[in-house]
């Protein structure tokens, strides 16, 4: 079996490397195209690094059309063979469009435990509501917001925790273990969604 796999980042690119480094290159898994909506983002220089193909899709470079930008996106992705695309850290809502291209293979990591604290800042609304368990989640990405099919969840109790840098130390390590874990279940064909009720997500053994 192989796996071809498209990553979408906005940032510094850490869940990038993590999947770089534990699952790029192994049981049929490459990652083949790394894309970003922002021409800085340390993830490009990851994937160069790498020897990944990558390109930046500014919304302002197809006139501050989202749907026009996501669509040349997916046109890229497509044409890399990209079987599986995920959003680390990928900072923009991707258009209905887009999802259609790749129906039920977006998959996106969420530092919250879902369907507590979807959006942007899940980290301080969590600290905010003053939660003692964190946690990671990694779900497929519907037209919701965070609010697909949710393929793996992990808690840590940081009961202490008062600052997003205390509680994004621990996180970010569970987020580097468990989204390499999932690309390798699809990797393996582990995964998929119940299609009676089209919501729960079967992992195979
Ligand atoms: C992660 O914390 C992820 O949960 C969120 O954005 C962050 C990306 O970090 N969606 P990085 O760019 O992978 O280091």
């Amino acid at each position: 079996m192989s796996l071809k796999v498209g990553v979408l980042a906005s940032g510094a690119g850490s869940n990038l490397q993590a999947l770089i480094d534990q699952v790029h290159g192994r049981d049929g898994i490459e990652i083949v195209a790394v894309g970003s909506d922002k021409p800085d983002a340390q993830a490009l220089k990851r994937a160069g690094t790498a020897g990944i193909a990558s390109r930046v899709f500014e919304t302002s470079a197809f006139g501050d059309n989202r749907g026009a930008r996501d669509l040349a996106m997916a046109d890229w992705l497509s044409g890399l063979g990209v079987d599986l695309v995920v959003l680390a850290g990928y900072m923009q809502l991707v258009s209905p469009p887009f999802l259609e291209a790749f129906e039920n293979r977006v998959i996106n990591v969420h530092p919250a435990l879902l369907p507590a604290f979807p959006g942007l800042d899940a980290v301080g609304q969590a600290l905010a509501y003053g939660v003692k368990v964190f946690g990671v989640t990694i779900h497929f990405v519907d037209a919701g917001v965070d609010s697909g099919p949710i393929i793996l969840q992990r808690a840590v109790e940081l009961p202490g925790a008062r600052t997003r840098e205390q509680v994004f130390a621990v996180l970010h390590e569970l987020e580097h273990q468990l989204l390499p874990e999932v690309v390798h279940m699809f990797g393996t064909g582990r995964v998929s969604i119940d299609e009676v009720d089209g919501r729960q997500v079967v992992i195979t053994a």
